[in-house]
């Protein structure tokens, strides 16, 4: 299962040149933007990352650390002064907490920083401020006073760390970015590079799903013209669509029918003149030796002189048989030898409507050799204006009268004993049809399939060689003969000559 799988997804030849073509294409340009991009990724990486921005950088950090530290300094200052103030001490010496408030507050009204004044972790002082929204960080200061510890509480807005951590961050980070410039662009060029041969290779299966459509049809026909070599005329090839393969297709189908046709074609004359030159070894073989057996049989007769009356008479009786049958094999070795003597088709200009004129006289006749001048009624359909073919009309004309004496024959032999015939002509672009139909007994599917057999008959003295001359005759005209049933239940034959031969004006 999974290496069919495989098998389907892999290429055949013609696809992996339609997928090269593509890939041509699609590759040179997928190679050009690459270059493009990597080379304005570089720039504009060099442009983006440049050293005097990451000096610029850097002394924002600088001046943000210096800022802080500045900070941290005051606030010492602050509390060096409050730690060594004589009056404050002597004030907790002495436990009078309101002095020691009053001084701290000298001490400390004019820094807008410090909050509260503990001592010994009792706050003292709180300073009312009027201070800005967001967060404070709170610094304290410790100082020994006498025997007390003050602790001076300070809000430091928080920005001022959170600036300096960041400005520092952002320094260098950009120095690392500056550090590794061109392992960073090279990683972007090869990730996009990387992302152009994925979809490559993805743009490339689905050029194979896609053009799978089409070479799928080519691939059969490939096989089926592999077939044709091998002698298979059978073979036909799915027309879908109406592309130049499908025309491919279309005419490879016409060309393989041609083909079985006209072989078939040659078969069957070269068999026919087969059974011909068998005809006129087997008429030659039986007619020498009938006039021998004749003038046997009568010199008997004659020389008989006996007086036995008994005698004489059957003398005379099988005389007469024998007189009989050599006349019958006389008429067989006749028709074997016309059969084995048929003339070539030669096809001439004619006019079909006169030649249906000629058909239509014969019938008369016909009918009374057949016996079936009442019974049966034969109806020729004549065209209205003349149509111009190229016919063996003598030919042609024997091979309809053999339709046409078979049709008259089944319709006497029928249970009725009565009936129709139709012999009709019709013709288009490309051919002439002409057909001969009856409303007999008609033909089973078996006897369908050998009617055109030399020798197969059903009649006591048939040939069997009237629709294998039928054949002959047609096959000379490049033609197709066909029985099949008629919609009146008998039989009907259609005879197609092509216009090439029967060509149309
Ligand atoms: N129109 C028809 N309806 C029914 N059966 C037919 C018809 N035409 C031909 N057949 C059958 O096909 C057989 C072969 O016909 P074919 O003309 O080759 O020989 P035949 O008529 O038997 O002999 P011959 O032509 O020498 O008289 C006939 O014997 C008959 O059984
Ligand atoms: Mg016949």
């Amino acid at each position: 299962m999974k290496r069919r799988l495989l098998a389907r997804l892999r290429p055949t030849r013609f696809e992996r040149k339609i997928l090269v073509a593509l890939a041509v294409v699609a590759l040179g340009s997928m190679a050009g933007a690459l270059l493009l991009v990597g080379s304005a990724v570089r720039e504009a990486y060099r442009t983006g990352v440049s050293a005097s921005f990451a000096e610029e950088l850097a002394s924002g950090a600088e001046a943000h650390r210096e800022n802080l530290l500045l900070l941290r300094a005051l606030t010492r200052l602050r509390a060096d002064r409050v730690g060594e103030d004589d009056a404050l001490e002597d004030a907790l010496a002495q436990g009078d907490l309101e002095t020691a408030r009053a001084r701290l507050h000298e001490l400390g009204e004019d820094d807008p920083r410090l909050e509260k004044v503990a001592i010994d972790d009792r706050v003292l002082v709180t300073f009312e401020r009027e201070r800005d929204e967001g967060e404070y960080r709170e610094v304290i200061e410790r100082r020994e006073v006498g025997e007390a510890e003050v602790a001076l509480h300070f809000a430091v807005p928080e920005s001022i760390f959170e600036d300096y951590q960041r400005a520092g961050e952002t320094a260098e980070l950009y120095a690392r970015l500056l550090d590794r410039q061109d392992f960073v662009s090279d990683t972007y060029v090869a990730a996009y590079s990387a992302a152009v041969i994925l979809i490559a290779f993805l743009a490339g299966y689905a050029g194979v799903f896609l053009s799978r459509r089409v070479t799928d049809r080519v691939r059969a026909l490939v096989h089926a013209t592999r077939r044709v070599g091998a002698g298979d005329l059978t073979v036909r090839v799915p027309v879908q669509s109406d592309d130049e393969v499908a025309e491919l297709s279309q005419s490879f189908n016409d060309m393989v029918r041609d083909i079985a046709d006209s072989r078939a074609r040659v078969e069957y004359l070269q068999r026919i003149g087969g059974w011909q030159e068998f005809a006129r070894r087997l008429a030659h073989e039986i007619k020498n030796p009938l006039t021998p057996i004749q003038l046997a049989a009568q010199e008997m007769r004659d020389s008989y002189d006996g007086e036995d009356e008994r005698y004489r008479a059957r003398l005379e009786d099988a005389t007469a048989i024998i007189q009989e049958e050599v006349a019958t094999l006389r008429r067989l070795v006749s028709e074997f030898t016309d059969f084995s003597r048929l003339p070539k088709v030669q096809g001439e200009p004619a006019d079909l409507r006169d030649f249906l004129l000629e058909i239509a006289r014969s019938v008369p006749p016909l009918l009374v050799d057949l016996g079936a001048k009442d019974a049966v009624h034969v109806d020729v359909a004549i065209p209205e204006s003349s149509i111009p073919v190229e016919i063996d009309s003598m030919m042609l004309k024997r091979a309809i009268d053999n339709l046409v004496r078979n049709a008259v024959q089944a319709v006497l032999g029928s249970e009725r004993g009565t009936g129709h015939v139709w012999v009709t002509a019709t013709h288009d672009e490309e051919s002439v049809t002409i057909e001969v139909r009856d409303d007999g007994p008609g033909l089973s599917p078996d006897e369908l399939e050998r009617v055109f057999d030399p020798y197969f008959t059903k009649k006591r003295e048939g040939t069997g060689l009237g629709l294998p001359i039928v054949k002959k005759i047609v096959f000379e005209h490049d033609g197709s003969v066909h029985a099949e049933p008629s919609p009146e239940g008998g039989a009907r034959f259609v005879l197609r000559l092509p216009v090439s031969r029967a060509r149309l004006a």
